[in-house]
């Protein structure tokens, strides 16, 4: 299987997980490799009556900006201090980052779709005109730490992103990025801004509670991780597929 071949078979499963269907073939050919990371073809086999379907998506964010975003979250949440004993190692959820397309495709500067929010965390940020790396739109939220006192107090105007961030159980996230040629911004109109959406399961920052623990790191990881660690978070993922931050097959 060749390289973007595995990309997409990756990109396919991870998406698939969610709608708990099974993967039947993916990979035909020259049209697949033109989309590149940004769109993705499958068939899917519906596991309840075992049928075959195809679906075709367009992706709103690539494949290096979405692992840019998991690394870049991860990254924070192994380095917070004080050191957390329950941080749960992130991962990337197809589920969620379809629920942030819907959202970011809206252009709209606001939290929503507003059922959804009762269940999911949901962060927003963003930039107008060029910016280098995507991470440049969530580098605001990690600097909210320096408003932050463990466990709950915010001596800032917000602290919630960065809350959001490091919230040990949001052990999912799913991100889209939407170009707005026109969107209303703290009143008044921006050009050509990049919004980005991140969604995060299961939603953090409830009132009155802290982040994480504070502790040993993965002294106190939920039994479900089975004691394993990886860089101070809990991660039950096999050891040999640690090195690709759970993106096999992806190149970066
Ligand atoms: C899967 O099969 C069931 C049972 O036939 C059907 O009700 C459902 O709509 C199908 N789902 C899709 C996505 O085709
Ligand atoms: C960030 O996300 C959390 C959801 O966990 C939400 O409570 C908070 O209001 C969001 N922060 C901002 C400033 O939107």
């Amino acid at each position: 299987m060749n390289l973007v071949c595995a990309q997409l078979v990756f990109a396919v499963t991870l998406w698939t997980a969610g709608a708990e269907a099974g993967i039947v073939a993916v990979c035909s050919g020259t049209s697949l490799l033109q989309a590149e990371q940004l769109s993705m073809e499958a068939e899917v086999r519906n596991s309840s009556d075992g049928s075959t379907f195809r679906v075709r998506r367009r992706r709103f964010i690539s494949g290096k900006d979405m692992t840019a975003l998991l690394d870049y979250h991860n990254r924070v949440r192994s380095q917070v201090f004080p050191p957390a004993a329950n941080m749960e190692y992130m991962v990337w959820d197809e589920r969620l980052a379809k629920s942030a397309e819907f959202w970011a495709s809206q252009c709209i500067w606001e939290h929503g779709p507003h059922h959804f929010l009762q269940h999911i965390g949901q962060n927003l940020s963003i930039i107008s005109g060029r910016y280098k790396s995507i991470i440049d739109l969530v580098k605001s939220w990690y600097d909210e730490r320096h408003s932050f006192s463990y466990p709950s107090r915010c001596s800032g105007s917000v602290c919630t992103h960065y809350t959001q961030m490091v919230w040990a159980a949001s052990n999912k996230i799913g991100c889209a990025i939407k170009k707005c040629s026109d969107i209303f911004v703290f009143g008044s109109m921006w050009k050509q801004a990049t919004l980005l959406v991140c969604n995060y399961a299961i939603k953090g920052n409830w009132v009155g509670e802290a982040p994480y623990k504070i502790g040993r790191p993965c002294s106190a990881c939920p039994s479900s991780y089975g004691g394993s660690c990886n860089k101070n978070q809990c991660d039950s993922r096999p050891k040999s597929r640690r090195n690709t931050n759970g993106f096999r097959g992806y190149k970066q």
